[in-house]
Protein backbone atom coordinates (compact mmCIF):
# COMPACT_ATOMS: atom_id res chain seq x y z
CA UNK A 1 0.00 0.00 0.00
CA UNK A 2 2.14 3.25 -1.15
CA UNK A 3 0.02 6.34 -2.23
CA UNK A 4 0.23 8.04 -5.33
CA UNK A 5 2.84 11.12 -5.72
CA UNK A 6 1.42 13.72 -4.08
CA UNK A 7 1.92 16.84 -1.52
CA UNK A 8 1.03 17.02 2.06
CA UNK A 9 -0.47 20.69 3.38
CA UNK A 10 -0.28 20.96 7.00
CA UNK A 11 -2.28 24.31 8.28
CA UNK A 12 -1.38 25.28 11.77
CA UNK A 13 2.16 23.49 11.50
CA UNK A 14 3.44 25.17 14.39
CA UNK A 15 1.23 23.62 16.95
CA UNK A 16 1.56 20.64 19.36
CA UNK A 17 -0.11 18.11 17.13
CA UNK A 18 2.10 18.45 14.17
CA UNK A 19 5.28 18.50 16.20
CA UNK A 20 4.64 15.38 18.21
CA UNK A 21 2.10 13.32 16.03
CA UNK A 22 2.17 14.18 12.35
CA UNK A 23 5.49 15.14 11.80
CA UNK A 24 6.54 12.48 13.37
CA UNK A 25 3.96 10.06 12.05
CA UNK A 26 5.35 11.19 8.78
CA UNK A 27 9.32 10.43 9.47
CA UNK A 28 7.85 6.88 10.36
CA UNK A 29 6.25 6.21 7.10
CA UNK A 30 9.30 7.39 5.27
CA UNK A 31 11.47 4.72 7.15
CA UNK A 32 9.19 2.31 6.96
CA UNK A 33 9.06 2.96 3.41
CA UNK A 34 5.69 3.56 2.75
CA UNK A 35 5.73 6.88 1.46
CA UNK A 36 6.15 7.32 -2.76
CA UNK A 37 9.06 8.60 -4.22
CA UNK A 38 7.34 11.79 -4.92
CA UNK A 39 6.22 13.44 -1.96
CA UNK A 40 6.12 16.98 -0.21
CA UNK A 41 5.25 18.16 2.78
CA UNK A 42 4.24 22.27 3.03
CA UNK A 43 3.77 23.64 6.19
CA UNK A 44 1.34 26.88 6.17
CA UNK A 45 1.29 29.23 9.31
CA UNK A 46 2.00 32.60 10.24
CA UNK A 47 5.95 32.54 10.65
CA UNK A 48 8.80 34.33 8.88
CA UNK A 49 10.67 31.60 8.51
CA UNK A 50 12.44 30.09 5.48
CA UNK A 51 11.92 26.41 3.92
CA UNK A 52 14.99 25.82 6.06
CA UNK A 53 13.73 27.05 8.80
CA UNK A 54 10.82 24.96 8.97
CA UNK A 55 12.90 21.66 7.80
CA UNK A 56 14.90 22.42 10.98
CA UNK A 57 12.16 22.15 13.57
CA UNK A 58 10.59 19.41 11.83
CA UNK A 59 13.67 17.55 12.38
CA UNK A 60 13.75 18.00 15.40
CA UNK A 61 9.95 17.00 15.87
CA UNK A 62 10.65 13.87 14.21
CA UNK A 63 13.90 12.96 16.15
CA UNK A 64 12.24 13.72 19.33
CA UNK A 65 8.96 12.13 18.67
CA UNK A 66 8.98 9.52 15.81
CA UNK A 67 8.37 6.05 16.66
CA UNK A 68 10.95 4.31 14.92
CA UNK A 69 14.63 4.62 14.85
CA UNK A 70 16.80 8.03 13.72
CA UNK A 71 18.44 7.18 10.36
CA UNK A 72 19.93 10.15 8.80
CA UNK A 73 19.67 8.96 5.21
CA UNK A 74 15.44 8.59 6.03
CA UNK A 75 15.71 12.65 6.69
CA UNK A 76 18.03 13.52 4.09
CA UNK A 77 15.01 11.92 1.69
CA UNK A 78 12.40 14.02 2.77
CA UNK A 79 14.17 17.57 3.89
CA UNK A 80 14.48 18.33 0.39
CA UNK A 81 10.76 18.01 0.17
CA UNK A 82 10.03 20.22 2.41
CA UNK A 83 8.29 23.35 2.30
CA UNK A 84 7.00 26.48 3.61
CA UNK A 85 4.22 28.81 2.87
CA UNK A 86 4.25 32.10 5.04
CA UNK A 87 0.91 33.86 5.79
CA UNK A 88 -2.35 34.07 8.17
CA UNK A 89 -5.79 32.63 6.70
CA UNK A 90 -7.05 35.69 5.83
CA UNK A 91 -4.44 36.36 3.53
CA UNK A 92 -5.70 35.87 -0.02
CA UNK A 93 -2.33 36.49 -0.89
CA UNK A 94 -0.51 33.67 1.56
CA UNK A 95 -3.37 31.17 -0.38
CA UNK A 96 -2.85 32.44 -4.35
CA UNK A 97 0.91 31.40 -3.21
CA UNK A 98 0.02 28.28 -1.80
CA UNK A 99 -2.00 27.10 -4.83
CA UNK A 100 0.99 28.71 -7.30
CA UNK A 101 3.17 26.64 -4.95
CA UNK A 102 1.06 23.00 -6.05
CA UNK A 103 0.80 24.06 -9.38
CA UNK A 104 4.63 24.30 -10.05
CA UNK A 105 5.25 21.20 -7.73
CA UNK A 106 2.64 19.01 -10.26
CA UNK A 107 6.01 18.55 -12.72
CA UNK A 108 9.04 20.17 -10.88
CA UNK A 109 8.17 17.23 -7.69
CA UNK A 110 6.08 15.09 -10.05
CA UNK A 111 3.53 15.06 -7.57
CA UNK A 112 0.29 14.87 -10.52
CA UNK A 113 -1.87 18.13 -9.16
CA UNK A 114 -2.35 15.43 -5.86
CA UNK A 115 -2.58 17.40 -2.57
CA UNK A 116 -4.32 16.46 0.85
CA UNK A 117 -4.40 19.33 3.18
CA UNK A 118 -4.67 18.70 6.90
CA UNK A 119 -6.39 21.35 9.18
CA UNK A 120 -4.69 21.01 12.69
CA UNK A 121 -6.08 24.77 13.38
CA UNK A 122 -8.16 25.88 16.07
CA UNK A 123 -12.26 25.10 15.02
CA UNK A 124 -12.98 28.92 14.61
CA UNK A 125 -10.65 29.49 11.73
CA UNK A 126 -12.03 26.77 9.61
CA UNK A 127 -14.35 29.15 7.79
CA UNK A 128 -11.63 31.02 6.69
CA UNK A 129 -9.22 28.27 5.77
CA UNK A 130 -12.08 26.44 3.68
CA UNK A 131 -13.48 29.54 1.81
CA UNK A 132 -10.02 30.23 0.81
CA UNK A 133 -9.50 26.49 -0.45
CA UNK A 134 -12.66 27.10 -2.12
CA UNK A 135 -11.83 30.50 -3.82
CA UNK A 136 -8.76 29.44 -5.31
CA UNK A 137 -9.59 26.37 -6.41
CA UNK A 138 -6.96 24.35 -4.03
CA UNK A 139 -10.08 22.39 -3.11
CA UNK A 140 -10.69 21.46 -6.62
CA UNK A 141 -9.79 17.74 -8.33
CA UNK A 142 -10.69 18.94 -11.86
CA UNK A 143 -8.32 22.04 -11.44
CA UNK A 144 -5.78 19.93 -9.89
CA UNK A 145 -5.94 17.49 -12.47
CA UNK A 146 -5.13 15.21 -9.50
CA UNK A 147 -7.40 14.30 -6.12
CA UNK A 148 -8.07 17.01 -3.37
CA UNK A 149 -8.74 15.56 -0.06
CA UNK A 150 -9.17 17.71 3.51
CA UNK A 151 -8.28 16.43 7.27
CA UNK A 152 -10.58 17.86 9.80
CA UNK A 153 -9.26 17.30 13.38
CA UNK A 154 -12.01 17.21 16.39
CA UNK A 155 -13.44 19.07 17.83
CA UNK A 156 -15.87 18.61 15.41
CA UNK A 157 -18.23 21.14 16.46
CA UNK A 158 -19.11 21.89 20.21
CA UNK A 159 -22.96 20.29 19.55
CA UNK A 160 -25.29 19.12 16.95
CA UNK A 161 -25.95 22.29 15.75
CA UNK A 162 -22.24 22.91 15.08
CA UNK A 163 -21.61 19.63 13.77
CA UNK A 164 -24.05 20.80 11.43
CA UNK A 165 -22.48 23.84 10.28
CA UNK A 166 -19.63 22.76 9.82
CA UNK A 167 -20.16 19.60 8.41
CA UNK A 168 -21.73 21.94 5.65
CA UNK A 169 -19.20 23.81 5.38
CA UNK A 170 -17.13 21.20 4.37
CA UNK A 171 -18.99 19.69 2.56
CA UNK A 172 -19.92 23.24 -0.08
CA UNK A 173 -16.27 23.09 -0.41
CA UNK A 174 -14.93 19.15 -0.81
CA UNK A 175 -17.19 16.33 -1.99
CA UNK A 176 -18.15 13.83 0.71
CA UNK A 177 -15.45 11.22 -0.49
CA UNK A 178 -12.62 13.34 -0.16
CA UNK A 179 -13.11 14.50 3.36
CA UNK A 180 -11.47 12.51 6.24
CA UNK A 181 -12.40 13.42 9.78
CA UNK A 182 -9.76 12.45 12.05
CA UNK A 183 -10.37 10.28 15.38
CA UNK A 184 -7.12 9.39 16.11
CA UNK A 185 -8.56 6.40 18.87
CA UNK A 186 -10.09 4.40 15.16
CA UNK A 187 -5.67 4.44 14.58
CA UNK A 188 -5.03 2.51 16.84
CA UNK A 189 -3.99 -1.19 16.74
CA UNK A 190 -5.87 -2.66 19.40
CA UNK A 191 -9.11 -0.67 18.56
CA UNK A 192 -8.91 -2.53 15.22
CA UNK A 193 -8.50 -5.43 16.73
CA UNK A 194 -11.90 -5.21 18.04
CA UNK A 195 -13.11 -6.29 14.93
CA UNK A 196 -10.59 -8.94 14.33
CA UNK A 197 -11.38 -10.25 17.96
CA UNK A 198 -15.21 -10.44 17.26
CA UNK A 199 -15.63 -11.93 13.83
CA UNK A 200 -12.34 -13.27 13.19
CA UNK A 201 -13.20 -16.16 15.94
CA UNK A 202 -16.22 -18.56 16.23
CA UNK A 203 -16.42 -18.21 20.70
CA UNK A 204 -16.74 -14.82 21.27
CA UNK A 205 -19.43 -13.76 18.84
CA UNK A 206 -22.06 -16.44 20.40
CA UNK A 207 -21.81 -15.01 23.93
CA UNK A 208 -21.77 -11.37 22.80
CA UNK A 209 -24.99 -10.32 23.73
CA UNK A 210 -27.62 -9.76 26.90
CA UNK A 211 -28.10 -13.64 27.91
CA UNK A 212 -24.31 -14.09 29.01
CA UNK A 213 -23.13 -10.20 29.42
CA UNK A 214 -23.90 -8.87 32.07
CA UNK A 215 -22.53 -5.12 31.66
CA UNK A 216 -19.59 -2.93 29.86
CA UNK A 217 -17.01 -0.75 31.36
CA UNK A 218 -15.22 1.36 28.93
CA UNK A 219 -12.63 3.30 30.51
CA UNK A 220 -10.39 5.93 29.40
CA UNK A 221 -8.00 7.56 32.18
CA UNK A 222 -5.10 9.67 31.61
CA UNK A 223 -2.81 10.86 34.47
CA UNK A 224 -2.13 14.09 32.82
CA UNK A 225 -4.20 17.44 33.28
CA UNK A 226 -4.82 19.38 30.86
CA UNK A 227 -1.82 21.26 30.23
CA UNK A 228 -1.32 24.28 28.36
CA UNK A 229 -4.93 23.63 27.30
CA UNK A 230 -7.18 25.66 29.37
CA UNK A 231 -9.20 27.59 27.49
CA UNK A 232 -9.54 25.18 25.30
CA UNK A 233 -10.65 22.85 27.94
CA UNK A 234 -12.37 24.98 29.58
CA UNK A 235 -14.57 25.66 26.97
CA UNK A 236 -15.21 21.84 26.22
CA UNK A 237 -14.81 19.22 28.85
CA UNK A 238 -14.51 15.91 28.98
CA UNK A 239 -17.73 15.07 27.67
CA UNK A 240 -16.97 17.05 24.37
CA UNK A 241 -13.37 16.15 24.11
CA UNK A 242 -13.46 12.41 24.31
CA UNK A 243 -16.70 10.60 24.97
CA UNK A 244 -18.64 12.47 21.56
CA UNK A 245 -15.83 11.00 20.06
CA UNK A 246 -13.24 8.44 20.92
CA UNK A 247 -15.26 6.85 23.78
CA UNK A 248 -18.83 6.48 21.19
CA UNK A 249 -16.11 4.81 18.57
CA UNK A 250 -14.85 2.18 20.90
CA UNK A 251 -18.73 1.31 21.67
CA UNK A 252 -19.62 1.46 18.20
CA UNK A 253 -16.79 -1.22 18.19
CA UNK A 254 -17.69 -3.57 20.81
CA UNK A 255 -21.74 -3.44 20.21
CA UNK A 256 -22.04 -2.91 16.37
CA UNK A 257 -23.48 -6.39 14.42
CA UNK A 258 -21.29 -7.86 11.93
CA UNK A 259 -20.43 -5.65 8.44
CA UNK A 260 -20.91 -7.80 5.47
CA UNK A 261 -17.41 -6.82 4.32
CA UNK A 262 -14.91 -4.42 5.84
CA UNK A 263 -15.37 -1.07 4.01
CA UNK A 264 -15.56 2.21 4.64
CA UNK A 265 -19.50 1.82 3.87
CA UNK A 266 -20.19 -1.66 5.38
CA UNK A 267 -18.38 -0.84 9.02
CA UNK A 268 -20.03 2.97 8.66
CA UNK A 269 -23.64 1.54 8.12
CA UNK A 270 -23.37 -0.79 10.73
CA UNK A 271 -21.65 1.51 13.70
CA UNK A 272 -24.38 3.91 12.96
CA UNK A 273 -27.41 1.65 13.39
CA UNK A 274 -25.53 1.29 16.53
CA UNK A 275 -24.80 4.71 17.54
CA UNK A 276 -28.44 5.54 16.79
CA UNK A 277 -29.46 3.17 19.40
CA UNK A 278 -27.99 4.38 22.35
CA UNK A 279 -30.32 5.47 24.81
CA UNK A 280 -29.36 7.93 27.63
CA UNK A 281 -30.34 7.52 31.33
CA UNK A 282 -33.91 8.33 32.18
CA UNK A 283 -32.43 9.99 35.24
CA UNK A 284 -29.77 12.00 34.26
CA UNK A 285 -28.86 13.54 37.80
CA UNK A 286 -28.74 10.41 38.66
CA UNK A 287 -27.07 7.66 36.13
CA UNK A 288 -24.09 10.24 34.82
CA UNK A 289 -21.37 12.25 37.39
CA UNK A 290 -19.61 14.41 36.59
CA UNK A 291 -15.98 15.30 38.61
CA UNK A 292 -13.22 17.97 38.42
CA UNK A 293 -10.02 17.43 39.72
CA UNK A 294 -8.47 18.86 43.25
CA UNK A 295 -4.78 19.25 43.86
CA UNK A 296 -2.87 16.23 44.66
CA UNK A 297 -0.03 13.94 43.81
CA UNK A 298 0.22 11.84 40.42
CA UNK A 299 3.05 9.04 39.95
CA UNK A 300 5.02 11.17 43.18
CA UNK A 301 4.74 14.66 42.03
CA UNK A 302 2.32 17.28 43.22
CA UNK A 303 0.11 18.43 41.02
CA UNK A 304 -2.25 21.59 40.56
CA UNK A 305 -5.83 21.76 40.90
CA UNK A 306 -7.72 22.23 38.22
CA UNK A 307 -9.41 25.31 39.13
CA UNK A 308 -5.44 26.44 39.62
CA UNK A 309 -4.29 25.63 35.79
CA UNK A 310 -3.44 28.46 33.51
CA UNK A 311 -6.36 30.27 31.69
CA UNK A 312 -9.23 28.17 33.56
CA UNK A 313 -11.54 30.47 35.52
CA UNK A 314 -11.52 30.05 39.83
CA UNK A 315 -15.13 29.58 39.48
CA UNK A 316 -15.08 27.41 36.38
CA UNK A 317 -18.03 24.16 36.31
CA UNK A 318 -16.33 22.56 33.39
CA UNK A 319 -15.85 18.46 34.09
CA UNK A 320 -12.34 17.08 33.89
CA UNK A 321 -14.48 13.56 34.77
CA UNK A 322 -17.27 11.72 33.32
CA UNK A 323 -19.34 8.62 34.20
CA UNK A 324 -22.45 7.78 32.01
CA UNK A 325 -24.68 4.74 32.37
CA UNK A 326 -25.93 4.11 28.67
CA UNK A 327 -27.97 1.30 27.36
CA UNK A 328 -28.43 0.35 23.92
CA UNK A 329 -32.06 -0.02 22.16
CA UNK A 330 -31.82 -3.44 20.31
CA UNK A 331 -32.17 -6.55 20.50
CA UNK A 332 -28.94 -7.78 21.40
CA UNK A 333 -27.93 -5.41 24.13
CA UNK A 334 -31.47 -4.35 25.53
CA UNK A 335 -30.96 -4.09 29.42
CA UNK A 336 -27.09 -4.47 29.39
CA UNK A 337 -25.79 -1.41 30.71
CA UNK A 338 -22.82 0.38 28.89
CA UNK A 339 -20.58 2.31 31.69
CA UNK A 340 -18.46 4.96 30.48
CA UNK A 341 -15.91 7.00 32.73
CA UNK A 342 -13.13 8.89 31.02
CA UNK A 343 -10.83 11.64 32.99
CA UNK A 344 -7.75 13.06 33.61
CA UNK A 345 -5.78 13.13 36.58
CA UNK A 346 -5.84 9.63 37.52
CA UNK A 347 -3.44 7.47 39.17
CA UNK A 348 -2.24 6.39 35.86
CA UNK A 349 -2.93 6.14 31.96
CA UNK A 350 -5.02 3.18 30.93
CA UNK A 351 -7.71 2.86 28.39
CA UNK A 352 -9.33 -0.44 28.21
CA UNK A 353 -13.09 -2.16 27.78
CA UNK A 354 -14.44 -4.69 30.10
CA UNK A 355 -16.91 -7.18 29.14
CA UNK A 356 -18.20 -8.38 32.13
CA UNK A 357 -20.04 -11.67 32.27
CA UNK A 358 -23.08 -12.80 34.48
CA UNK A 359 -22.22 -15.82 36.76
CA UNK A 360 -23.03 -19.17 35.61
CA UNK A 361 -26.44 -20.01 36.13
CA UNK A 362 -25.87 -22.24 39.24
CA UNK A 363 -22.97 -23.07 41.17
CA UNK A 364 -22.65 -26.96 42.07
CA UNK A 365 -19.77 -25.92 44.50
CA UNK A 366 -19.76 -24.92 48.68
CA UNK A 367 -20.14 -21.09 48.67
CA UNK A 368 -17.21 -21.07 50.32
CA UNK A 369 -15.21 -22.24 47.68
CA UNK A 370 -16.64 -19.84 45.74
CA UNK A 371 -16.04 -16.61 47.59
CA UNK A 372 -13.03 -15.42 45.18
CA UNK A 373 -14.95 -15.95 42.18
CA UNK A 374 -16.18 -13.15 40.13
CA UNK A 375 -17.65 -12.82 36.93
CA UNK A 376 -16.08 -13.83 33.91
CA UNK A 377 -13.97 -10.92 32.00
CA UNK A 378 -12.99 -10.19 28.60
CA UNK A 379 -10.62 -6.86 28.60
CA UNK A 380 -9.67 -5.47 25.27
CA UNK A 381 -6.41 -3.15 26.84
CA UNK A 382 -6.07 -0.60 24.85
CA UNK A 383 -3.30 1.11 26.03
CA UNK A 384 -0.22 1.72 27.03
CA UNK A 385 0.16 -1.99 27.98
CA UNK A 386 -1.83 -3.39 24.75
CA UNK A 387 -3.63 -7.06 24.91
CA UNK A 388 -6.22 -8.72 25.72
CA UNK A 389 -6.77 -10.37 29.45
CA UNK A 390 -9.63 -13.45 30.04
CA UNK A 391 -10.31 -13.63 33.43
CA UNK A 392 -11.70 -16.81 34.75
CA UNK A 393 -12.07 -19.36 37.55
CA UNK A 394 -10.13 -22.26 38.26
CA UNK A 395 -9.24 -24.79 40.83
CA UNK A 396 -6.89 -23.44 43.52
CA UNK A 397 -4.32 -26.23 43.64
CA UNK A 398 -5.28 -29.14 46.85
CA UNK A 399 -7.41 -31.33 48.37
CA UNK A 400 -10.14 -28.58 48.87
CA UNK A 401 -12.61 -27.85 45.27
CA UNK A 402 -11.77 -24.01 46.05
CA UNK A 403 -12.41 -21.92 42.83
CA UNK A 404 -10.79 -18.39 42.00
CA UNK A 405 -10.29 -15.66 39.35
CA UNK A 406 -7.39 -16.17 37.25
CA UNK A 407 -6.13 -14.37 33.74
CA UNK A 408 -4.74 -15.23 30.62
CA UNK A 409 -3.12 -12.88 28.90
CA UNK A 410 -2.53 -11.58 25.58
CA UNK A 411 0.42 -9.15 24.93
CA UNK A 412 1.12 -7.47 22.09
CA UNK A 413 4.40 -7.20 22.46
CA UNK A 414 5.58 -10.72 23.25
CA UNK A 415 3.20 -11.96 20.12
CA UNK A 416 4.09 -9.94 17.12
CA UNK A 417 7.96 -8.44 16.84
CA UNK A 418 7.33 -5.85 14.91
CA UNK A 419 6.20 -2.41 16.49
CA UNK A 420 2.80 -0.88 15.64
CA UNK A 421 2.13 1.73 14.00
CA UNK A 422 1.26 4.75 15.82
CA UNK A 423 -2.18 6.20 15.11
CA UNK A 424 -1.79 9.11 13.07
CA UNK A 425 0.67 7.31 10.77
CA UNK A 426 -1.20 4.63 10.39
CA UNK A 427 -4.59 7.56 9.38
CA UNK A 428 -2.12 9.75 7.64
CA UNK A 429 -1.72 7.25 5.18
CA UNK A 430 -4.90 6.07 4.75
CA UNK A 431 -5.43 9.57 3.70
CA UNK A 432 -3.08 9.71 0.79
CA UNK A 433 -4.22 6.27 0.19
CA UNK A 434 -7.88 7.36 -0.07
CA UNK A 435 -9.20 4.62 2.23
CA UNK A 436 -12.01 6.11 4.38
CA UNK A 437 -12.58 3.24 6.45
CA UNK A 438 -10.94 4.57 9.36
CA UNK A 439 -12.52 7.61 9.14
CA UNK A 440 -16.13 8.44 10.88
CA UNK A 441 -18.10 9.92 8.57
CA UNK A 442 -20.75 13.04 8.86
CA UNK A 443 -23.48 11.15 10.56
CA UNK A 444 -21.76 9.63 13.18
CA UNK A 445 -20.43 12.30 14.12
CA UNK A 446 -23.81 13.59 14.38
CA UNK A 447 -24.55 10.36 16.20
CA UNK A 448 -22.14 10.94 18.61
CA UNK A 449 -23.63 14.91 19.54
CA UNK A 450 -27.40 13.06 19.88
CA UNK A 451 -25.92 11.55 22.95
CA UNK A 452 -24.32 14.41 24.40
CA UNK A 453 -26.57 17.22 23.69
CA UNK A 454 -29.01 16.41 26.38
CA UNK A 455 -26.43 15.42 28.75
CA UNK A 456 -25.13 18.91 28.47
CA UNK A 457 -28.07 20.60 29.03
CA UNK A 458 -29.09 18.93 31.98
CA UNK A 459 -25.43 19.45 33.58
CA UNK A 460 -25.43 23.29 32.95
CA UNK A 461 -24.41 25.53 35.68
CA UNK A 462 -24.20 22.23 37.77
CA UNK A 463 -20.75 21.88 40.20
CA UNK A 464 -18.81 18.79 39.33
CA UNK A 465 -17.72 16.24 42.32
CA UNK A 466 -14.49 17.08 43.62
CA UNK A 467 -12.21 14.44 43.52
CA UNK A 468 -8.80 14.16 44.56
CA UNK A 469 -5.90 14.36 41.44
CA UNK A 470 -4.33 10.83 41.62
CA UNK A 471 -7.88 9.15 42.57
CA UNK A 472 -9.99 7.54 40.25
CA UNK A 473 -12.43 9.58 40.18
CA UNK A 474 -15.14 10.88 42.53
CA UNK A 475 -17.13 8.73 45.01
CA UNK A 476 -20.51 9.05 43.59
CA UNK A 477 -19.55 7.47 40.30
CA UNK A 478 -18.63 4.26 42.90
CA UNK A 479 -22.44 4.75 44.04
CA UNK A 480 -23.58 5.04 40.84
CA UNK A 481 -22.42 1.18 40.30
CA UNK A 482 -23.41 0.66 43.56
CA UNK A 483 -27.13 1.30 43.42
CA UNK A 484 -27.20 -1.59 40.45
CA UNK A 485 -24.81 -4.03 42.86
CA UNK A 486 -21.65 -3.39 40.70
CA UNK A 487 -18.64 -2.42 41.08
CA UNK A 488 -15.77 -0.54 38.43
CA UNK A 489 -13.35 -2.69 37.65
CA UNK A 490 -9.95 -1.71 39.02
CA UNK A 491 -8.42 -1.07 35.74
C1 LIG B 1 -7.47 13.89 22.48
C2 LIG B 1 -8.02 14.78 23.57
O1 LIG B 1 -8.41 13.72 21.47
O2 LIG B 1 -7.10 12.63 23.01
C3 LIG B 1 -7.01 14.91 24.70
O3 LIG B 1 -8.32 16.05 23.05
C4 LIG B 1 -6.54 13.54 25.16
O4 LIG B 1 -7.57 15.64 25.79
C5 LIG B 1 -6.09 12.69 23.99
O5 LIG B 1 -5.47 13.73 26.07
C6 LIG B 1 -5.75 11.28 24.43
O6 LIG B 1 -5.21 10.54 23.37
P1 LIG B 1 -4.37 9.23 23.63
O7 LIG B 1 -4.12 8.67 22.30
O8 LIG B 1 -3.13 9.66 24.36
O9 LIG B 1 -5.22 8.35 24.51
Amino acid sequence: RIPAPCALVIFGVTGDLARKKLIPGIYDLANRGLLPPSFVVVGFARRDWSHGDFEALAKEAARQHARTPWRDEVWARLSGNIQFVPGSFDDDAAFDRLCACLDAMRDSHGIHGNAAFYLSIPPTAFPTVLKQMGRTGLASNARSGGWRRVVVEKPFGENMETAKQLNDLVDDVFTAEDVFRIDHYLGKETVQNILALRFANAMFEPVWNSRYIDSVQITMAEDVGIGSRGAFYDATGTARDVVQNHLMQLLAMVAMEEPTGFDAAEIRTEKLKVLRAITLPKDIAADTVRGQYLQGWVAGERVKGYLEEDNVPADSTTETWVALTLGIQNRRWAGVPFYLRAGKRMPRRVTEIAILFKQAPHLPFHPTDVEMLGNNQLVIRVQPDEGVTLKFGSKVPGTAMEVRDITMDFQYGEAFTDSSPEAYERLILDVLIGDRTLFPDAAEVEAGWRVIDPLEEAWAGVKPEPYRAGEWGPRAADEMLARTGRAWRRA
